[in-house]
């Protein structure tokens, strides 16, 4: 095993890079509480992360991030632990746009965005206005987010379409289904990342993950650094992928 992570040449070189890359970012709570500083220290400090995840990404050639940032469950952890994963997620989209906007990143969010407070849905507005001219790498955010949620929200889309034009049996196929999604016309994740050693997807694009390869580390997200990804790509280009074919 190589102790030097790989460069992202280096990655590119070999081929068989994923197309779309997912992360759920876990462990800023448990980060926090080691340093013994308060819970919402530890979401601030994997804003860095975030940004090593971007650039590693587009370094790559990544198509498609996407970011579990804010679960459905999530709703339900105290008011001013909510409060303050808004209040940074607002100041993130604010404040990182720019540098975004330099690494040509488009901006995509999925999720139930009616839950989401105004301030938070109008950042969100403009930095996608912001992005609007970029042409590279799609900057996917979960917001809101919870697998089941949306398969039940695609299937109350394809029932008020049935409304208006009958869809017949034969029509429902998965690329049918797919195409209901939040995440119609992107590329099912390559390789899930889950940081801080939680063997479990906790609601996670449940429907896309169908054949993603996994990669869980002990690191907790606001430790995760480009070397962590490169480690991670690395891990996956090794795979044999057999999607229940036999070699
Ligand atoms: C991930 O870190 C951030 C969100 C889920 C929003 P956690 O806050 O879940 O951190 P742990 O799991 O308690 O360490
Ligand atoms: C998953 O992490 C959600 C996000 C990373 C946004 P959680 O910390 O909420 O997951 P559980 O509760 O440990 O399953
Ligand atoms: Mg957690």
């Amino acid at each position: 095993m190589p102790s030097r992570s790989l460069t992202p040449d280096e990655l590119i070189d070999r081929g068989n890079l994923p197309r779309h890359v997912a992360i759920i970012m876990d462990g800023n709570g448990r980060w926090a509480k080691a340093r013994g500083v308060p819970r919402l220290m530890g979401h601030r400090a994997g804003r860095e992360s975030v940004r090593e995840a971007v650039k590693g990404c587009v370094a790559l050639g990544v198509e498609v991030l996407t970011l579990y940032t804010f679960s459905i469950e999530n709703w339900k952890r105290p008011r001013r632990e909510v409060q303050a994963l808004m209040t940074i997620l607002r100041q993130t989209l604010r404040e990182e746009r720019e540098e975004l906007r330099r690494q040509n990143v488009r901006l995509q969010v999925i999720g139930r965005l009616d839950d989401l407070s105004e301030p938070v849905r109008d950042a969100i507005d403009e930095t996608r206005r912001h992005l609007a001219e970029c042409t590279g790498m799609l900057l996917n955010l979960a917001l809101s987010y919870s697998g089941r949620a949306e398969l039940v929200d695609a299937i109350a889309r394809m029932l008020r379409e049935q409304a208006r034009q009958p869809i017949a049996p034969a029509d429902v196929d998965e690329a049918f289904v797919a195409g209901h999604l939040a995440t119609a016309g992107l590329p099912d994740p390559d390789l899930l990342i889950r940081t801080s050693g939680e063997m479990r997807l906790s609601n996670f694009m449940l429907w896309q993950l169908a054949y993603t390869e996994l990669w869980i580390t002990g690191t907790l997200w606001p430790d995760f650094r480009r070397r962590h990804l490169y480690e991670a790509v690395a891990d996956f280009q090794r795979r044999e992928r057999r999607f229940g074919r036999v070699d």
